[in-house]
């Protein structure tokens, strides 16, 4: 089992839901934490949490950055490396929604999602592979979601971004092991987060009724993944049906999509 304590580890979206829910229990197992996002006053919050715990270790650094903006990536990694050095764990979580009709989704939600949730952690990637292919150890957890198991109804957009983010994912793990850097690709299910708050609506669709995971449940769950250095997280009972019945009964699983896609509409 890997221990996390002085490890450093950067994780992308940690101003709420399963970012901060993740910060604050890898503080708690004594990790030293980078946390970024773009609202600088939320990660104040989320640090301040942090220090007020008097079994923490390591004062949390905070960087605001825009995973769409490429200059903000460089300048994230080049300040990380300045003022602290190696990173051990970089968690690839910052991450957008568009929910609806993938007719109806505009070209502009097409690509903005791919900027945040794709081409966002693929930069974030490159830029921190450098320092792990020369020390031969590191690890990088991508959050993707059960929607880039199969096609889902109304999350086209969404899955297809997270999709392209299992495929790069499992051809750098690949690639990736010769150097001693291992990669976690984690699949949450629906998780109670902001999340479907922060997303844009299309259409007429509507999210499948409550209750969701509890964004603790969550987290702990990846931290145990990350410190048995697992390679695949595909998180609740709907993931895991869907990651076996996609591969043995692909029918099923069209028909229960087909009725989701009926039931979830006006
Ligand atoms: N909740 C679910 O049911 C669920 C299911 C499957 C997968 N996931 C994935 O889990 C990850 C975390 O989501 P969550 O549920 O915790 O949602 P959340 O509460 O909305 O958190 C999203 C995080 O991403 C950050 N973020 C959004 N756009 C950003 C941008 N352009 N640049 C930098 N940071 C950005 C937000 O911070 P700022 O607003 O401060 O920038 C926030 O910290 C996402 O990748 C999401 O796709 C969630």
């Amino acid at each position: 089992m890997n221990t996390l304590k002085d490890k450093r580890i950067l994780i992308t979206g940690a101003s709420s839901g399963i970012g901060k829910a993740l910060a604050c229990s890898l503080a708690a197992k004594g990790a030293d934490l980078i946390l970024s996002s773009r609202n600088l006053e939320k990660l104040r919050i989320v640090s301040d949490t942090i220090k007020s715990d008097p079994a923490t270790k390591h004062e949390p650094y905070i960087v605001s950055c825009d995973m769409s903006k490429t200059d903000e990536i460089k300048n994230l990694f080049n300040e990380c490396t300045r003022n602290q050095g190696k990173i051990d764990i970089l968690i690839n979580n910052a991450g957008i929604g568009v929910y609806g009709e993938s007719d109806l989704t505009t070209m502009e939600d097409h690509k903005s999602i791919m900027e945040v949730n794709y081409f966002g952690a693929v930069q974030c990637m490159q830029e921190v592979l450098p320092q792990m292919m020369k020390r031969k150890e590191g690890m990088i957890v991508n959050i993707c979601s059960v929607a880039a198991l199969h096609g889902v109804p109304y999350l086209g957009a969404y899955g297809a971004s997270k999709a392209a983010l299992v495929a790069l994912s499992q051809s750098m793990r690949a690639e990736l092991s010769k150097f001693g850097i291992s990669l976690l690709v984690v699949y949450p299910g629906y998780t109670e987060t902001d999340f479907f708050t922060n997303e844009k609506k299309v259409g007429n669709a509507f999210r499948p009724k409550r209750p969701y995971t509890p964004v603790q449940k969550v987290a702990n769950e990846i931290i145990r993944s990350i410190e048995n250095n697992k390679k695949e997280l595909v998180l609740t009972l709907e993931g895991k049906a869907l990651a076996i019945t996609r591969a043995f009964l692909p029918g099923l699983v069209r028909k229960v999509m087909k009725k989701m896609a009926y039931n979830l509409t006006v």
